[in-house]
């Protein structure tokens, strides 16, 4: 492998036996959707940047992929052996460099270089996941943050200009939950050598607000434009309802998470939290302190635009790109018809290793992880499967052998696939089961 390379973009990058970035993630690098006109992510991006303006806020788009493993996870105080880590979920360059996982990457380097109050970057993240209908290796996530800067405040103490920001917010009709107090100290505690619990409070308000505002934009817009063409499943006219959980992320405390109430269920959309001192210690800028959130964009684009299958917004087929625009207001997409699915099943024993026999989870052992046969299907049949389902699983009670069978639902979204051409995709996801895993089919 030495003195191989990859070239993203224009760079190149040495590989070595940490690299695990397959062909057809790389040939997907360049299509940015969040950039591309009219297209409904690139739409949804916009919008949420509406309701952080500049000069407040900068908002970053062109930020490269390729990041160092100390950007994606060290920076942010991510522990040595946390599973996000590992090659099973995340896509390695080498060993040092991976595919971004999350916009928080650039967290570390944006508080460096960056003096404005605040920022939003949107941009392509990778990882190796599930294959269904709200999973695919590439997705598309805002980050935001608002920083304050303690040099520029009468005594350092920042929490009654915060209050004062809170107070040029936008006033908006939500039905808010929020039953939690701001910190808890085993769950949820506040950074007690850094904060003030009167900081906190008000930088919490001041980031539980502008997020009420961004999702009170956002949802009432889908509400009025469903309304409009008549789509009875769109909620009626009600106070949009919205609830704060409390959350955990390694880079911020404390930390929540934001749902809506849409269409009769919760839907988790927000990640967020008072950013960690760490980071702006470690970037050089230790009096500034501050929020950050992400957000998934697909996520949120498939909720406004009723997008049914996250695979719709790889598609270049003029059925699904003609129906969006910048110049009209959110129009609930209409599915072109659906082709018919084909399922066909796969069941193996797995090597066996010492630790299979303990029974981990979801069809985990030593060398066998979910995710590698999500991969190897994304490779042969690439956007031509729907998902992939567990349907079986089985321990030998004498050997403690295992044996796995996975359901693949092989599903164009363009064009019926003839059943020849879903047996061919079949058989090669069954060879490359054995050829790399050493599974024994059944
Ligand atoms: N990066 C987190 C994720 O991908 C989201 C997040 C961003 C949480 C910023 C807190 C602050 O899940």
């Amino acid at each position: 492998v030495k003195g191989l390379c990859t070239e993203i973009n224009g760079f190149s990058y040495p590989i070595d036996e940490w690299t695990n970035v397959p062909a057809s993630i790389l040939a997907s690098v360049s299509r940015r959707l969040h950039v591309q006109p009219s297209h409904p992510v690139s739409l949804t991006r916009q919008l949420i940047e509406s309701r952080f303006p500049s000069p407040t806020y900068i908002h970053y788009n062109n930020l490269s992929p390729v990041v160092t493993v100390s950007q994606n996870f060290d920076s942010l105080g991510f522990a040595a052996d946390h599973p996000g880590r590992s090659r099973t979920d995340t896509y390695y360059i080498n060993e040092h460099t991976v595919l971004r996982t999350h916009t928080s990457a650039h967290q570390a380097d944006t508080f460096r270089k960056d003096d404005s109050e605040g920022y939003t970057i949107s941009a392509d993240v990778y990882r190796r996941d599930a294959i269904d209908r709200s999973h695919y290796p590439i997705f598309h996530q805002m980050e935001g943050a608002r920083m304050w800067d303690r040099r520029k405040t009468p005594e350092g103490d920042i929490a009654k200009t915060v209050w004062s920001d809170v107070q040029r917010l936008p006033k908006r009709t939500l039905r808010v939950e929020d039953p939690n107090p701001t910190v808890n100290p085993e769950r949820n505690p506040l950074q007690a050598k850094y904060h003030s619990i009167e900081e906190v409070e008000a930088m919490a308000a001041h980031l539980k607000r502008s997020l009420e505002d961004v999702i009170f934009e956002l949802f009432s817009k889908a509400t009025e434009s469903a309304a409009a063409i008549g789509n009875t499943e769109m909620p009626p006219e009600e106070p949009l309802r919205v609830r704060w959980v409390e959350a955990y992320f390694p880079f911020t405390s404390p930390s929540w998470e934001l749902e809506v109430f849409w269409q009769g269920d919760w839907l988790e959309v927000v990640g967020c939290g008072i950013v960690k001192q760490d980071l702006p210690i470690n970037a050089g800028v230790p009096d500034k302190v501050g929020w950050a959130f992400g957000v998934g964009l697909e996520r949120v684009a498939m909720l406004l635009f009723g997008i049914p299958d996250i695979r719709l917004f790889w598609s270049q087929d003029r059925r699904f790109l003609e129906q969006f625009s910048s110049n009209q207001p959110i129009k609930p997409f209409v599915p072109f018809s659906k082709y018919p699915a084909c399922h066909k099943d796969v069941a193996f024993w797995l090597r066996s290793t010492s630790s299979s026999a303990g029974g981990g989870s979801r069809g985990n052992s030593q060398d066998f992880h979910e995710n590698d046969i999500m991969e190897i299907v994304r490779n042969v049949a690439g956007d031509s499967v729907e998902d992939v389902r567990l349907v079986d699983e089985f321990s030998h009670p004498i050997t403690a052998r295992k044996s796995l069978c996975y359901r693949i639902n092989y599903r164009s979204l363009e064009r019926t696939l003839r059943n020849e051409e879903a047996n061919e995709l079949h058989q090669m996801v069954r060879e490359r089961l054995v050829d790399q895993y050493g599974v024994e089919l059944r």
